[in-house]
């Protein structure tokens, strides 16, 4: 697919920021696959259905009522662009992403994403699952001390201290969570390029993307 990049990396790598900002350059769309599992998390928490009830979430996931309007991510009306951001939410979407029905139940919405046009497509599993087919591969990753620094600097919170061991501590606790489990774990692919940024800003890291999709997908 010419008209597909797939960038997958653990969480807090930078993968969503460079993601967008490389869409932005191409004028293609972008997909943050993750805010679909969020969103689902969300729905679920809402109307009072456990993350660990298989049939039922996917049923949630199923008919999601998401618009998603420029930055804004509307669910079943509300803006909830801020909520799905939290540390619970996002260990909930981890919890809801290992369910396989779910996978299943969000795999059309996602692909329609590149229905009309070129899209470049954020996650876990967009080369892997979604996208095997995308003709720009990229591993986005960086040292979960590296992505506890990003996310603590975010939140405006000293580095070192208890909170700072917090953020790590959660960090490595959805990295293991996305990476050992059975359905569509986190993993670089073969075909998949190595991007670490642990010494690298974003503006490289962008151009870093484009020089190679301007070699592979030309
Ligand atoms: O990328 P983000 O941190 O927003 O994703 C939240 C969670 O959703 C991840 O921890 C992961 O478990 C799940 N996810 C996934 N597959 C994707 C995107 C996200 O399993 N393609």
């Amino acid at each position: 697919m010419r008209n597909v990049i797939a960038i997958d990396g653990p969480s807090a790598s930078g993968k969503g920021t460079v993601a967008a900002r490389v869409a932005r350059e191409l004028g293609w769309a972008y997909l943050d696959s993750g805010a679909l599992y969020r969103l689902t998390a969300l729905y679920a928490r809402e109307q009072g259905v456990t993350w660990t009830d298989e049939a039922a979430v996917a049923k949630l996931a199923t008919d999601l009522p998401v618009v998603f309007d420029g930055e804004r991510v509307l669910l079943n009306g509300c803006d909830v662009g801020a909520t799905i951001r939290s540390e619970a939410i996002g260990m909930g979407a981890s919890k809801v992403a290992a369910l396989p029905q779910v996978r299943e139940a969000l795999l059309q919405r996602q692909r329609a994403f590149a229905e009309n046009g070129g899209l470049v497509a954020d996650g876990r599993d967009m080369g892997s699952v979604v996208f095997p087919q995308a003709c720009l591969k990229v591993f986005l990753t960086a040292s979960a001390q590296v992505r506890a620094a990003r996310r603590a600097k975010q939140l405006g919170i000293a580095c070192g201290g208890a909170e700072f061991d917090r953020i790590l501590a959660d960090i490595q606790a959805r990295d293991a969570a996305d990476t050992n489990r059975s359905t569509a774990p986190l993993r670089q692919l073969p075909d998949a390029y190595l991007l670490n940024t642990d010494h690298m800003g974003i503006e490289e890291a962008v151009n870093q993307v484009l020089d190679w999709f301007n070699r592979a997908c030309a």
